[in-house]
């Protein structure tokens, strides 16, 4: 995506890879919207604790860190020991994949990667194959969000009040998003449209990031409150809902995303407001039999006992990042991150392929692959 900062503008990925210095390149999106900040992560440790720390976050741009991650392991190891290379290999996985538990991205990245290395017949052709696949997995996402746009444009009518939470845009991807695609791709044929940004509580990527890209990109936009959706919705001033998802389940039609996805999902149904999830192919999974088995990260409490900001800049110098108390100081809390979404209450799974039924998913798995 292009990205403005005091009239300088530039297109970035959010993910990408330095060959020479074996890094992943990503975005520090704890900064945002107050400073834009690219970094390196040197090693796989850093890679899988940048993953952990949300410095990337987002199904589709974890996807791609873990794979540039499990390329970057594999580069790093010394000597020609098949053996000791699929050890290494198997810790690289393991420390990628524990980094975050719910978004199943990274784990269908990383087993696309194995299978294309199972081909190499030496260490130094497995190293060559893993860069080249993650490379591969990181195009085919920016791509995957391209064909997106194709598929769900002709939804956004000028005129469409859209509803969306979290942030599904090209920050939680390697490039373009896929909530944001069909809107960008309606912005480009001149449609006008107001996308409502729920602020999304806890972390609040919804006020901080979504409503920067928007901005970036020159799109009507407000941010609301969490728990102002259902007024808006009975008001008739929310015409659609499209959310992202870090699972859905092929076989039952469950969409997994950020918490409170399923009160919004809930209460579309009330007011006969479609509900639509957009995904690039990598956020299937076709293993789990029911949304009660994906593992919902617990995440801390400070996340909702308090919250990160910053501070009133002074002469034109950014605030301070600062953290803030607002609970009782002897409460704790419960944070669980994300929620699982009934088939029942989602008009259509949107996928690079077309849009779906979420129970029509399974009949499609073939085609979809
Ligand atoms: O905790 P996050 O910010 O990594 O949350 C994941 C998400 O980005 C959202 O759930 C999003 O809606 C899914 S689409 C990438």
């Amino acid at each position: 995506m292009n990205v403005t900062i005091r009239g300088q503008t530039r297109h970035y990925r959010t993910v990408s890879f330095d060959a020479p210095e074996n890094a992943v390149v990503l975005i520090e999106q704890r900064l945002l919207p107050h400073t834009f900040k690219r970094v390196k992560t040197r090693n796989y440790r850093e890679t899988a604790e940048a993953i952990r720390s949300m410095i990337v976050r987002g199904a589709g741009a974890i996807g791609a860190t873990a794979a540039f991650g499990l390329a970057q392991g594999a580069r790093s190891f010394r000597g020609r020991n098949l053996q000791r290379f699929e050890t290494h290999i198997a810790t690289v996985y393991t420390t990628l994949k524990e980094s975050r538990p719910t978004a199943i991205d990274p784990v269908n990245a990383m087993n696309a990667l194995l299978q294309e290395m199972a081909k190499g017949q030496s260490v130094s052709e497995k190293q060559d194959i893993a860069f080249a696949a993650a490379t591969r997995f990181a195009d085919e996402n920016v791509e995957h969000c391209r064909h997106l746009g194709d598929q769900g444009v002709s939804l956004i009518r000028d005129g469409l009040q859209i509803l969306t939470h979290c942030n599904a845009g090209w920050l939680a991807f390697v490039d373009i998003g896929t909530v944001t695609a069909p809107l960008y791709a309606a912005q480009s044929a001149g449609r006008a449209f107001h996308v409502y940004c729920d602020e999304t509580r806890p972390r609040c990527q919804g006020a901080s990031l979504t409503a920067w890209e928007l901005a970036q990109q020159g799109i009507s936009h407000q941010v609301i409150a969490d728990n102002a959706a259902g007024f808006l919705m009975s008001r008739g001033e929310i015409d659609m809902v499209i959310v992202g998802s870090d699972r859905v389940l092929g076989r039952t039609g469950e969409v997994a995303n950020k918490i409170g996805t399923y009160t919004k999902a809930v209460l579309a149904h009330r007011h006969n407001i479609p509900f639509y999830v957009a995904i690039p192919l990598s956020t299937l999974d076709w293993d789990l039999g029911s949304g009660l088995e994906i593992p919902i990260e617990d995440r801390s409490e400070d996340e909702v006992l308090g919250a990160w900001g910053v501070l009133p800049s002074v002469k034109g110098k950014i605030g301070k990042r600062t953290y803030v108390r607002i609970a009782n100081p002897s409460s704790t809390a419960r944070n669980p991150g994300f929620d699982v979404t009934p088939p029942e209450l989602i008009t259509g799974i949107m996928t690079p392929l077309g849009i779906f039924k979420p129970r029509d998913l399974k009949k499609l798995r073939g085609k979809i692959g």
